[in-house]
This record gives C-alpha cells, structure tokens and sequence, in this order.
C-alpha cells in the first residue's frame, strides 16, 4: 500500500498502462484482459492487474495534469517496483497536419513546467521518453501495420488559455500537439532509472476546433489500447 494506492505489494504487475481516466483503465480492464482484479480504487482511481495473452499487466490512473501523474507515477515505480509505464492518452494537434484519430508515439516532452526542477534538479525543458519502450512501440505499429507518428509534444498546466496561437515552448521545439501529463512521466522515470513512453490519439485539432465526440471517443482509443499492449508484450 502506498499513499494514494491501496494494492499490496505484488499485486501490480511491471507494466502498467496509464490511461487519464479512470473509467477508461476500467475499459481496458474488461474489454481486453483477462483474470482481471481490482486491486486499488483509492480516490476511485481505478488500478486493475490481469493479464493479455498470458502477460500480466496492470492498468490504471494517471488522472489529469502534471501533478497527479506525478504522484501516481512516482508510487508505482518506487512502493511497487514497477519497470515501464506507458502512457496512453489524449492530445490537441497544434497543426492542421495531424488529423482526428492519428496515434502519435511521443519522443520528447518539452514544458514550462518546474516539475523536473524542484523534483529532481533537472534544468531541461525538454526530456525524451525513457529506455527502450519507445522503439518497441515504433516496431510494434510496424509490424501491426499501424501507421502511426513519432513527434515531440508540449505538456502543458493550462487547458483553457485566453490566447490563441501555438506557445513558444511549443514552437522551439517542434511541438505538434499538447497534452498535460507526459513530462512528469519521462522525469520521474528518468530519476528513478525507468521506463516511460506516450502513446497519443489526437482528439482535437486546435486550429480549426474540431474534435473527437464524447461516444467517439472509446472507439477511437482502440488502435492505441492494442498497440501499447502489443509493445507491452515484448517489455
Ligand atoms: N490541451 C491540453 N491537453 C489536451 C488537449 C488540449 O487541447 N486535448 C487533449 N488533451
């Protein structure tokens, strides 16, 4: 048991799949593993172990922004020894060349954030995903045939912003989309000596603000649910 996870130790599996939402882990939880058990709902974030073709894998909660998956993350490595978490969540394109639905593998997160900072002295405003969960998801769309993405992404603190136009962190970096989770990972990950990626479905395209529908959504997350369990399979 941790802070924020009830589980025993033991109970969680070394690879997790983190998803925003918890409803969405429970989701995954019943639609794709199997001998599946709820081991924490804690603050009703739900974390599942079961298993996918024979691997156990746990699924849970990241919930939204730096600092709650800075916390989840941080406890899954360190009171669970957890080897690789994958994030897999949702993103705004900041260009028109990205489309409803694409799946992006996150290479590098850039933010303004100070998380990295005041957690762990880290001055980089920029931090890649970490070990070789990266590559694995790359070989693993290819041979599922999966077109999918490799770009940088801004994690952002803000949602809502009164000014329209892409950031300049966003811009310095060649930032295609935004999400509010992803740098928190890879730095803790990076601190702790673990492994972290980000795989994305654009749900958004800020330009010309079209966006994925609420009963859209489930559907479309489906390509990227089996292509981080697929990966998972070869971590
Ligand atoms: N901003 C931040 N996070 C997001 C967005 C967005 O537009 N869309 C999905 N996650």
């Amino acid at each position: 048991m941790s802070v924020h996870i009830a589980a025993k130790k033991g109970e969680i599996a070394k690879i997790v799949l983190q998803p925003g939402d918890p409803l969405r882990a429970k989701y995954i939880a019943d639609n794709f593993l199997t001998d599946v058990k709820l081991v924490s709902q804690t603050r009703n974030i739900f974390y599942f172990t079961g298993l996918y073709n024979g691997k156990e894998i746990s699924v849970g909660a990241s919930g939204m922004g730096i600092p709650s998956i800075g916390i989840y993350s941080f406890e899954l490595f360190t009171e669970y020894e957890v080897d690789t978490i994958i994030r897999i969540g949702t993103c705004g394109a900041y260009t028109t060349d990205l489309k409803l639905f694409e799946v992006l593998n996150v290479e590098n997160a850039a933010s303004e954030s100070t998380y990295g900072k005041f957690a762990w002295g880290f001055e980089e405003e920029l931090l890649p995903s970490q070990g070789s969960s990266f590559n694995l998801i790359n070989e693993t769309a290819k041979d599922l045939s999966l077109e999918i993405k490799s770009t940088n992404i801004h994690t952002s603190d803000i949602f809502y912003r009164k000014d329209e136009g892409i950031p300049a962190i966003a811009e310095k970096y060649n930032c295609s989309a935004v999400e509010m989770e992803a740098f928190a990972l890879f730095a803790n990950a990076k601190y702790l000596r673990k492994n972290a990626a980000a795989i994305l479905t654009v749900s958004d395209v800020i330009p010309t603000q079209e966006q994925i529908s609420a009963d859209q959504r489930e559907k479309a997350l489906k390509t990227m649910i089996e292509l981080a369990l697929q990966s998972a399979l070869k971590m």
